[in-house]
């Protein structure tokens, strides 16, 4: 049986994970509400995409780092997650890292999806990092976050084949179709607490 989960999704640009985890809970494939959406970016598309769903959704400045949250940052997306009732947190495609005041409030309820088989290329444009280095497949993973930079215990992963004619455009598009699948997924686990974690592997439980 699962519980419904209360979802925070911070994003930074386009938004097409928030859109497949909002379809997810939709069609009733995830047990979930969106309780809200933050970016850090004031005109993110994530942000138009929230509010055309008439879910609560603000910009957060960040300022003066460019990849974390300052300490009243932080304070402020924790207090407006909680007034939202979130008790899970989903980073898509949110570029900053999670530390601090934000990973305290929220300990092992936030994950992230990120382009790649991790632990290979982590960080940014991993698609491009794969493409480049002459892999021959890549993908997604869904994790937990542990304040390292895409680190943390490893829920989800699905692959990807780099083919012979592939453009940076082309195999990101390809990666992202399997993340639209993956996340979802890898949060219904939550839902249904079936997720254990065990050091730094994760099992899925029947
Ligand atoms: C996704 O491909 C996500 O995996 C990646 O940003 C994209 C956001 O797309 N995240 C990272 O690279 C984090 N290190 P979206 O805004 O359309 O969901």
């Amino acid at each position: 049986m699962a519980n419904l989960i209360s979802i925070a999704v911070l994003g930074s640009g386009n938004g097409s994970n928030f859109e497949s985890i909002a379809n997810a809970v939709e069609s009733g494939m995830l047990s979930a509400r969106i309780a809200c959406v933050i970016s850090d970016v004031p005109d993110a598309f994530i942000l138009e995409r929230a509010r055309r769903r008439n879910i609560p959704a603000r910009h957060i400045d960040c300022a003066p780092f460019k990849t974390k949250l300052d300490g009243a940052a932080e304070r402020e997306a924790v207090s407006y997650m909680q007034r939202h009732g979130a008790d899970t947190v989903a980073l898509a495609g949110f570029m900053r890292i999670v530390k601090g005041g934000l990973l305290a409030a929220y300990p092992n309820r936030i994950v992230n999806i990120h382009p790649s088989l991790l632990p290979a290329f982590p960080g940014l444009e991993s698609w491009k990092q794969a493409l480049e280095y002459g892999a021959k497949w890549t993908g997604c993973t869904v994790h937990f976050v542990d304040g390292g930079m895409d680190t943390g215990p490893i829920i989800l992963q699905r692959a990807v084949p780099i083919l012979d004619d592939d453009t940076t455009e082309s195999l990101h598009a390809r990666i992202q179709e399997q993340e639209h699948a993956a996340y979802p997924q890898a949060l219904q686990w939550l839902a249904e607490g079936r997720l254990q974690v065990q050091g730094r592997r994760v099992l899925v439980r029947a």
